[in-house]
């Protein structure tokens, strides 16, 4: 099948590259014409493990190309999706211009039938929307079908997620296009839910939001860990083997981040504002999270009583592990904030370093993760990087002025930084140790 993506980012360049990889034609196209000839290049903008294989290996087959004109993408697909940004303004809504915008130029160039997907983390009511902008701006009259397929994808295992997702929604105002999605789909074995276009849009933030709340409570829980002496880990554990709750998306922390999470949420509040329904429960899954990244910070802060000039040594940088995303990421909102009280934040990420750097200039950024040890008054970990756990610890130890670790992932096992000579703390583990 013949299919396009308008928006080549971290959404549609991985989506479009698997679509190839399944056998479709595929055109990604995009307005930043230096990205498209980036990728004309077979160079890849973004880190997502996989991506880069699948993206030359396809190309070189010919069934994935680049290009800047959403012209050559109407022309091209029978299905055309839209991977646009759909950012947050200031008051949670979101801004749907690029969407709007996109939707009146394939309108401008439809010359037969088409299936306009919307991919985009959007409002409900949004594909009608679009569906009602396409047929003014469509003066040919020219029929078309308007489909909200969202994506659900993972960064960092994005690619694997699309192609063995756990599930296909998508949302229709016609049977037609359901038959075209169900055709695109057909080499993915996944149960396919077909809807009406609002459940399918619904479903997307209703899914984002369970999962944050999800995170919150285990963050909670982990206060009440903390208090009463348990470890939250381990209660996750028990809880999660009970298949009606589930082990997923129930690891403390520092409280979630992302380009997805903390948006989507507050998207989601004021969409139900909107609808004349106050969400307060997930305002204060907000308000968890919030609450988590502070008691992280002040944790610190009240070890090291005053941070200026106080040295630390920070594991981690993007906003989750396997990715160089930095966007939202509270490692990195950590190191703003000690870096304004005045320490200096040695920091070390396998691949979000320059990334990083480029949003805080201050940033000492080093080259393997021993190094942030070096005259550090205390360690923290702020991204779940498998490999932190086989740093070596012995020589960070003696490195370092002081002891102090704070392991915001329960990364590392709390009996042996403490044999390692360690003031070890966690989050939410509330055993004595030693
Ligand atoms: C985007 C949305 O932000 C998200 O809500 C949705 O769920 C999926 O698509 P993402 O792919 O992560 O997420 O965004 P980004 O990496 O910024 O990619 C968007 C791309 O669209 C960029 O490459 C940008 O250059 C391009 N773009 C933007 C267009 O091609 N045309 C436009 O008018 C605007
Ligand atoms: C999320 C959704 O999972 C995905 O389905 C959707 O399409 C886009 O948004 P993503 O933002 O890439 O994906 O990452 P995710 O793995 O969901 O993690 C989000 C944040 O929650 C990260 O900061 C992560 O560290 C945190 N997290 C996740 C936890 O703190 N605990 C968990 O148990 C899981």
């Amino acid at each position: 099948m013949n299919v396009s993506m308008v928006g080549s980012g971290y959404v549609g360049l991985t989506t479009g590259a698997c679509f190839a990889e399944l056998g479709h034609q595929v055109l990604c196209v995009d307005n930043d014409a230096e990205k498209v000839a980036l990728l004309s290049r077979g160079e890849i903008p973004i880190y997502e493990p996989g991506l880069e294989e699948l993206v030359r290996g396809n190309a070189a087959k010919g069934r994935l190309r680049f290009s800047t004109s959403v012209a050559e993408a109407v022309d091209h697909g029978l299905v055309i999706f839209l991977t646009v940004p759909t950012p947050p303004q200031p008051d949670g809504s979101v801004d749907l211009r690029y969407v709007e915008k996109v939707a009146r130029e394939i309108a401008r160039h439809l010359r037969d039938y088409r299936v306009i997907v919307d991919k985009s983390t959007v409002p409900v009511r949004t594909g009608e929307k679009v569906a009602q902008t396409i047929a003014r701006y469509n003066t040919q009259g020219v029929d078309f079908d308007v489909v909200s397929n969202p994506e659900f994808l993972r960064e960092g295992c994005a690619v694997h997620d699309l192609l063995h997702p756990d599930r296909i929604v998508i949302g229709v105002q016609r049977p037609r296009a359901a038959e075209i999605m169900k055709e695109l789909y057909r080499p993915i074995a996944a149960p396919v839910v077909v809807t009406d276009l609002n459940s399918a849009e619904l479903i997307k933030h209703a899914s984002n939001s369970f999962l944050a709340l999800k995170i919150s409570y285990i963050n909670a829980l982990s206060q009440i860990c903390e208090r009463a002496g348990a470890d939250v880990d381990l209660v996750a554990e028990g809880m999660g083997l009970d298949q009606r709750i589930g082990k997923a998306f129930l690891k403390a922390g520092i409280g979630y981040g992302g380009s997805c999470f903390p948006k989507d949420l507050a998207a989601f509040i004021r969409i139900s504002e909107e609808l004349g329904y106050d969400f307060r429960l997930l305002k204060e899954v907000a308000a968890i999270n919030e609450e988590q990244k502070e008691r992280f910070f002040k944790k610190i802060r009240r070890a090291l009583w005053v941070l200026e000039e106080k040295t630390i040594g920070l594991l981690g940088l993007a906003f989750k592990a396997n990715t160089d995303d930095v966007r939202n990421s509270v490692a990195l909102e950590l190191a703003s904030r000690f870096l304004r009280e005045g320490a200096r934040v040695r920091a070390y990420d396998p691949v979000a370093g320059r990334k990083a750097q480029r949003v805080l200039r201050e940033l000492e950024i080093c080259e393997v993760g021993e190094e942030v040890a070096r005259g550090a008054d205390c360690v923290v970990i702020a991204t779940e990087w498998d490999e932190f756990r086989r740093l070596d610890w012995a020589r960070m130890r003696k490195w370092m002025i002081s002891p102090l670790l704070f392991d915001g992932r329960n990364l590392l096992d709390p009996a042996h930084m403490v044999a390692l000579g360690f003031q070890y703390e966690g989050v939410g583990r509330g055993l004595r140790i030693g």
